[in-house]
């Protein structure tokens, strides 16, 4: 058995997304940018953001599987889905739920990188530092997270709890 505890409230995370949307604003001034939502998990995440960025928006999907256990990943990245639209000349942003080893987004940004986008950043909602693996740099970071097993927002425990409106901490998993 597992208990659920709140991590985050809701109007703490909204609070915070609501300043990288403006930060973000300020550093397209002039231009659009193109969000890159990578499912299931940056589904929440984006559709809020992209709520409070003044600069023209555009989005896409991308999907990925990392092999693994369903609470770490293996390093091994496959394209369940491929973004629609063409990235070149355009300003990316890639849309995360939680960064943890850095596996899935050290391969995904260097893939990226190749199609040739004007720029190419990372909104991550959460990151999780002490298992860090792989070198990720954040440009919008939402928060740091001790490591434990979250969830809500997006993210997922065997496939549940994405539509908690608040991140939770999974306690007592074996
Ligand atoms: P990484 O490749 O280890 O950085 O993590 C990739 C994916 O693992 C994330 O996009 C999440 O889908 C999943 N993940 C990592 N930590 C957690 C967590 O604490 N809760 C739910 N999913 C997680
Ligand atoms: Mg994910």
């Amino acid at each position: 058995m597992y208990t659920i505890s709140t991590l985050i409230s809701e109007e703490k995370l909204v609070a915070r997304i609501k300043e990288m949307g403006a930060q973000i604003s300020r550093d397209y001034e002039g231009k659009s940018v193109h969000l890159i939502c990578i499912l299931k998990g940056g589904a929440y995440f984006m559709t809020e953001l992209s709520k409070y960025i003044t600069v023209p928006v555009t989005i896409d999907f991308m999907q990925v599987t990392s092999y693994g256990s369903e609470t770490t990943s293996s390093g091994i990245v496959k394209i369940v889905k491929d973004h629609d639209e063409p990235l070149e000349g355009r300003e990316v942003i890639v849309v995360e739920d939680i960064i943890d080893t850095g596996y899935t987004l050290s391969y995904l940004l260097e893939m990226l990188k190749d199609r040739k986008p004007a720029s190419l950043k990372l909104a991550a909602m959460l990151n999780k530092p002490d298992r860090r693996i792989r070198e990720v740099k954040i440009d919008y970071c939402g928060f740091d997270v001790p490591d434990k097993f979250v969830i809500g927002y997006g993210l997922d425990y065997d496939q549940k709890y994405r539509n908690l409106p608040y991140i939770g901490v999974v306690e007592g998993l074996d």
